[in-house]
């Protein structure tokens, strides 16, 4: 069989799989690109879902009775799952949390509180999500510590000899996005670590934009920290993996304190429980902790090498399209990039653009992305973004391409 015609074959089989993708919007076949926002969920996931509250429902690491101990079992299944799949060194190292956010705030304020102190430093990055950013900003203000942030540059790349620079011995920790959400910069972040670690500074990967789109080995990186959401990777919203090596979160305090997360608790005082438990007070999400196996499995399936394969054909033949249409600014020229793009048509408002574009059933997002100082640097408002996932297809970039046409048409670019 021609290969043009297997390939377009297996993404339909695919797309089959995500009922979500047979929608109409404003009566037109749904174009789903804002795939760094949120991906959509297999039926796989979707069943895992319903199974487990038709099933298996129950609170965990608290009864005796059947179903309590049966989830338990799955539940800490899902942490060896997750474990296994970051190819991290213990399931101990993998804490549960409602999303990247919640990771990455966890990780700062509990951070700064052991090891942060009053003239100390801390390095980011201008590239930085909002959630990589304010933690960081408030952990500082909190400890009497400096915020430092590495520049970028025009092309949306880390100012590597600035990032060197700021390599100084008052440094506590790096906090370094994996993938810009904005500009989808790929970052050397291996690089970086090495750099980091040979001035004996621990870095955290903001992961969110990386999970779904590249193998990530916790352990080949080295990095100290690695934080990521199920939602952006296929599975649920409202569970969140926070990595830490084991070195590193032993000696954190916990960041919220309750049901689960103890030892014993006295009137006089509390003991705190060991890892995982230590960082997870009160009911986790069980059901999404579960259903989040289903979307590994479904990424494992499919594997990295096809994925990356085939969003980087999105990626190329959408930028390849694009250039060939007038009064568009694009935003990240980084070598080595992922499968986004930000752009402006002329002097369009985004928010026009993105509207235009509803009314034909194109999803994209539009606005400063939570990255207010990516669009300071360039002195624009926000941009127009799209990102793809590996169900995405030629033909609805061809439709994009032709309603971006009429956006200029209607707005008399
Ligand atoms: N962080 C998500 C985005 O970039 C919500 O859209």
């Amino acid at each position: 069989m021609d290969k043009t015609i297997a390939i377009t074959e297996n993404i339909q089989k695919i797309r089959q799989d995500f009922p979500i993708l047979g929608r109409n919007i404003n009566n037109h076949p749904l174009v789903y690109f804002d795939n760094a926002a949120t991906t959509h969920k297999p039926r796989q996931v979707l069943d895992a879902l319903v199974h487990f509250y038709s099933h298996e429902n129950s609170n965990i690491h608290r009864g005796v009775h059947t179903l309590a101990q049966e989830v338990t079992g799955k539940y800490e299944n899902a942490r060896e799952k997750i474990r296994s799949f970051i190819n991290a060194s213990y399931s101990h190292e993998i804490i549960f949390t409602k999303g990247t956010t919640e990771s990455i705030n966890l990780a700062a304020s509990s951070f700064s509180k052991r090891f942060v102190s009053s003239g100390d430093e801390i390095v980011i990055t201008e590239m930085e999500h909002h959630s990589n950013f304010i933690p960081w900003q408030i952990a500082c203000s909190e400890r009497s510590a400096t915020l430092k942030v590495c520049r970028i540059t025009d092309s949306g790349e880390l100012d590597l000899d600035h990032f060197r620079e700021l390599l100084t011995s008052k440094v506590k920790l790096i906090a370094v996005t994996h993938i810009s959400n904005s500009l989808g910069t790929v970052n050397p972040v291996k690089k970086i670590i090495e750099e980091a670690h040979a001035s004996g500074i621990p870095v955290l990967i903001d992961g969110a934009q990386a999970i779904a789109h590249s193998r990530v080995n916790v352990q080949e990186l080295d990095c100290d920290f690695y934080c990521f959401s199920g939602h952006k990777m296929y599975g649920p919203t409202g569970i969140g993996i926070l990595y830490g090596k084991e070195k590193y979160l032993n000696d954190m305090p916990p960041y919220q304190s309750g049901g689960s997360m103890i030892k014993k608790v006295t009137v006089k005082e509390t003991t705190f429980g060991d890892l995982p438990l230590k960082f997870e007070a009160g009911t986790p999400p069980v059901g999404d902790a579960i259903a989040l196996v289903a979307a590994v499995e479904y990424i494992e399936n499919l594997g990295f090498d096809f994925i990356v394969n085939r969003e980087n054909e999105l990626v190329n033949y959408a930028l390849d399209k694009l250039e060939t249409l007038s009064d568009i600014k694009m935003y990240g020229h980084a070598k080595h990039r992922a499968p986004v793009i930000s752009f402006l048509i002329d002097t369009i408002h985004p928010y026009d653009t993105g509207i235009i574009l509803d009314k034909l059933g194109i999803a994209v997002r539009t606005g400063h992305h939570c990255t207010q100082p990516v669009m300071d640097k360039y002195n624009i408002p926000g941009t127009v973004r799209v990102s793809f996932a590996f169900y995405n297809t030629i033909e609805e970039i061809d439709a994009f391409i032709i309603g971006i046409e009429r956006v200029k048409k209607i707005l008399k670019v």
